[in-house]
């Protein structure tokens, strides 16, 4: 039976960064069917709305998604629930995503992109699991008030709700341990005990989860030392486990290590391994439509795919090859260019990925 692919390419570079996935996808020999469907910004133009029900209904069908990027300045004015930023939100929820993996790898050929020196990142190799559905993103009660009795009585108050359930935390600190059980064996729990109620817990709860798997060595760090620790020692790191808000702080933070979010992606898969696959970058709209953006992440974003929701590793592992590969042949969209290399542009560096895959 074909694998349905839902591709929902976005704004800004997103539509022509996601047409050079799926050409790498279509080359494989594997039976898909893709269909796309507008999101975010393009969404409201077209439908008035960042996730048309049309368009969460295709996702909700799929095997997978292949996502763009979405947002656009154009668009900030608009109410929050408006925003091109909520079709991701809304889908995350929706497909209860919850498990976001966001590997950050310093491929040897761009040692130099870093703005940390070689020595303290070459080889770098973490895996972010930033928990996608909970947390102060999405916890009730929100909004503004009056404030209640106190200093500040009488004023108007922004206000947030930060909570976990017993059962996300496990559900995530499984992932996350299962994860460094695959690699060096090594997972650190981000949190922020020393204040929150919400990181005690959290703590507490992936402390009990450890001892289902007691060949992953479990440490804990606060987030604040760890934002701190990411830039000083980035390679102690092996998995990092963290809510939501912690998570999209680090994840940006440990992209920027390996110099070049063009290269990295992600993936963001529910219990029954649906899943929604983007680069981490973002829509890049002073760029969109000269096809000078990197369409690595993305390619490297469907190879998560074929390795998380199509079980396909080995077509995964094939599809990694071939983006070294090009970055051997020393091709570089201008993102990652340094003198010496050849400069190139989205499509070309697409037709070399294939190239590279015969
Ligand atoms: C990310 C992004 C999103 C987030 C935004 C676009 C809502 O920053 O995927 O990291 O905050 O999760
Ligand atoms: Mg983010």
């Amino acid at each position: 039976m074909a694998h349905k692919i839902a591709v929902l390419p976005g704004d800004g570079i997103g539509p022509e960064i996601t047409e050079q996935a799926v050409r790498v996808l279509s080359a494989l020999g594997l039976d898909l069917e893709f269909e796309t469907a507008p999101v975010g910004g393009a969404a409201v133009d077209a439908l008035g709305h960042p996730l048309p029900p049309s368009t969460l209904d295709l996702a909700k069908a799929a095997d997978a998604i292949l996502f763009g990027a979405v947002g656009h300045w154009k668009y900030d004015g608009l109410a929050r629930e408006l925003r091109p930023e909520q079709a991701i939100l809304g889908l995350r929820k929706a497909l209860g995503l919850f498990a976001n993996l966001r590997p950050a790898i310093l491929y040897p050929e761009l040692a130099n992109a870093s703005s940390l020196r070689p020595e303290v990142v070459s080889g770098l190799d973490i895996l972010i699991v930033r928990e996608l559905t909970g947390d102060i993103y999405f916890g009730q009660p929100r909004g503004v008030r009056k404030a209640p009795p106190g200093p500040f009585e009488g004023e108007l108050q922004g206000f947030d709700t930060m909570h976990y359930a017993e059962s996300e935390v496990r559900r995530i600190a499984q992932v996350g341990f299962r994860a460094a059980g695959k690699r060096r064996h090594r997972l650190c729990s981000v949190d922020k005990s020393n204040v929150l109620e919400t990181s005690q817990f959290w703590r507490d709860i992936v402390i009990d989860v450890a001892r289902e798997f007691p060949d992953v060595e479990l440490t804990h760090m606060y987030v604040d030392n760890a934002a701190m620790q990411l830039v000083r020692a980035p390679k102690e790191f092996d998995v990092i486990v963290t809510g939501n808000l912690f998570g999209d702080i680090l994840s940006d933070e440990a992209a920027m290590l390996t110099g070049s979010i063009g290269m990295l992606p992600s993936a963001s898969l529910n219990a029954s391994n649906q899943g929604l696959y983007e680069p981490s970058h973002g829509s890049a709209p002073d760029i969109a439509g000269k096809n000078v953006a990197n369409p690595l992440a993305t390619i490297l974003s469907a190879a998560m795919l074929l390795r998380y929701s199509l079980d396909a590793g080995a077509l995964a592992d094939r599809v990694e090859q071939a983006v070294r590969a090009v970055l051997r042949q020393g091709l570089r969209t201008d993102d990652i260019f340094e003198p010496g290399m050849t400069r190139v542009s989205t499509s070309r560096m697409g037709d070399a990925v294939l190239e590279a895959l015969k």
